[in-house]
Order: C-alpha cells, then sequence, then structure tokens
C-alpha cells in the first residue's frame, strides 16, 4: 500500500512513518525541509508547507491512505486542506485529541467535522496527553533536580507516542477502523509527582517536587494557557479518562509512563 504522511518529522509522525517502512509500505511524507528531516531512505520527501495544499495536494495522489497531523490551534484554513486531500484518497486517520468531543470550538473538532464531511473512511485518534509533554521540565531537572510546577495531585493518563503510532499504522494498513474514534491513553493515571518520581528513577537520583500557585506559574511562564491550567486543576479531583484501547487493538497492554521515562531518560540529562 502507498500511504502519505502529515506530520512525519513529529513525535507520533516519526514513528509512523518507520513502522510503515518496516512492513514494508511505500511512504510519501510532506516535510518542510528535506536536508534536515531525518526519515528513512526509502520514505519519498515532498517538500511542502501547511496549510496551503496547493503545492503538494497532486502528490498526495494514488495514496490509499493518508496521515494527518493539523500542527495549529487555529482552525483557519483546514477544511480548505481536508478537502483538497480528500480528493486524492480515499482513507485518512486524523491524529485528533480526547478532548474534541468536549471541545467543539477547537481545532480538533473542526478539522474532524471537514474530514467526516470529505472522506469516505476516516479514523479518529483521540490520545490523552502525551508522555513526551514531561519534557517541558527537562530543563528544570538539568539545573536544580526539581520540578516547580502546579496541581502535583492531578492524574493524568499519559501516553507513549509509540503506542499512538502503533494504532495509526493498524487503521492506516488494516480493515475495520473505518468511522472509529479511538480514544488512546495510558494504562493508567498517575499523578505529576508520581510522573517525576518515575523520571527520578529512570535518572537514577531523586527529584524534588515544588508545588507552585496557577499564579506564580502565569507569571513565570508568560503565554501559558488558562485551558491548560484548568484542565490540570480538574484532575486533582476527576483523573484523567483510562481507556484499554490499545490494549484492545493491540493484544497488549499500553506501555507505562515509567518505560517511556527510562527510554528518553537522556532527554533529562
Ligand atoms: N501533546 C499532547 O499532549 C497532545 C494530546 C492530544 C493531541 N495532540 C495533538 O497532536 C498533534 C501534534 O502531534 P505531534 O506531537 O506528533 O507533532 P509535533 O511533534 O508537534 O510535530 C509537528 C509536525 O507538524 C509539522 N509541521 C508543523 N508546522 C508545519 C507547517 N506549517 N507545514 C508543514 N508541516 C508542519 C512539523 O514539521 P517540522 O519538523 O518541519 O516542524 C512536525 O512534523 C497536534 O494536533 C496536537 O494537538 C497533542
Amino acid at each position: 500500500m502507498r500511504h502519505f504522511v502529515i506530520g512525519a518529522t513529529g513525535k507520533v509522525g516519526r514513528h509512523v512513518v518507520s513502522a510503515l517502512v518496516e512492513r514494508g509500505e511505500s511512504v510519501r511524507a510532506l516535510v518542510r525541509d528535506p536536508d534536515t528531516a531525518g526519515l528513512p531512505p526509502q520514505v519519498e520527501l515532498v517538500p511542502g508547507e501547511l496549510p496551503h495544499a496547493a503545492g503538494f495536494a497532486n502528490r498526495v495522489s494514488g495514496s490509499d491512505s493518508v496521515f494527518l497531523v493539523w500542527p495549529f490551534l487555529t482552525r483557519r484554513g483546514a477544511e480548505e486542506l481536508v478537502q483538497a486531500i480528500s480528493g486524492h484518497a480515499s482513507r485518512v486517520v486524523y491524529l485528533s485529541a480526547e478532548a474534541a468531543s468536549r471541545r467543539p470550538e477547537s481545532s480538533w473538532a473542526a478539522v474532524e467535522h471537514a474530514v467526516e464531511h470529505s472522506f469516505d473512511e476516516w479514523t479518529f485518534l483521540r490520545p490523552t496527553g502525551f508522555a513526551a509533554n514531561t519534557l517541558m521540565w527537562a530543563d528544570q531537572i538539568r539545573r536544580d533536580n526539581a520540578v516547580r510546577w502546579v496541581y502535583g495531585e492531578a492524574a493524568r493518563s499519559l501516553i507513549d507516542q509509540r503506542d499512538i503510532a502503533d494504532i495509526a499504522v493498524r487503521a492506516l494498513t488494516e480493515p475495520g477502523h473505518a468511522g472509529q474514534r479511538h480514544v488512546l491513553t495510558g494504562p493508567e493515571a498517575i499523578t505529576q509527582i508520581e510522573q517525576v518520581r518515575a523520571i527520578g528513577t529512570a535518572l537514577g537520583r531523586e527529584l524534588r517536587w515544588e508545588e507552585i500557585q496557577p499564579d506564580q506559574l502565569r507569571d513565570e511562564l508568560t503565554g501559558i494557557p488558562s485551558s491548560a491550567l484548568e484542565t490540570w486543576a480538574s484532575f486533582v479531583h476527576d483523573p484523567e479518562i483510562v481507556t484499554q484501547t490499545v490494549r484492545e487493538i493491540t493484544d497488549r497492554p499500553a506501555r507505562p509512563f515509567a518505560q517511556w521515562a527510562h527510554d528518553h531518560a537522556d532527554k533529562f540529562r
């Protein structure tokens, strides 16, 4: 089969591309800079820039499926992009978010809506938070052996990007996923304090959690969206959803956060 991958150099897309190549599938990837893409040599690189599909839509032609990442918070241009590529492939797997169902104003909901109306066969991947989000603490951990952050008791079901990619590859290559909205999570919800502890274990040293107030974080980190703070606050009393979708689809449990931390420990060193 032939696949067109958008977001190929991203956290999830890179794993999607390498897993497709390992399976012997043919892959074309949209890249902004072919010289720095660092994708496997078997991949055909298609230079282009979102959201304008005019420059590359014809290169989607002949693909059996498209893996779609919409890397913007805005919904502007999403419908045009989806329409432009839908004429060239019948199946699309869109990397959305678990929050899409609760946030009709979000770009995730807008892209889902456009995809539903433009493609015959679509699958939405709706992950909760990515384990890789904890890399936002890497500088603090390197510098202070500590994380100063808000809502230490907020419990998240962080998912390993490799699990999202595994499901994406199945949805791109196997039958049975059309019309599905797969809510993808890690195997359990663990608090942010526990996440920091797991990173410490992976590093072989003890890390401190320093609880700060939302106003302090706002002062220290201008530009942090208030929706992010509200979401973390809600997980203190109401932990993030946990599903068994990864296990149901792959016949193995989702990777625990501790494993992600172990495999990415160097990024915190
Ligand atoms: N982080 C989370 O907790 C979370 C949770 C649920 C859903 N999501 C969703 O997951 C998606 C992000 O996936 P990801 O983390 O795998 O991606 P990522 O690591 O943020 O990478 C973004 C990808 O999009 C490409 N890209 C960015 N701007 C582009 C442009 N103007 N034209 C062409 N390509 C462009 C990047 O290419 P370059 O290499 O050229 O930059 C890269 O391949 C987002 O839609 C996000 O909302 C995230």
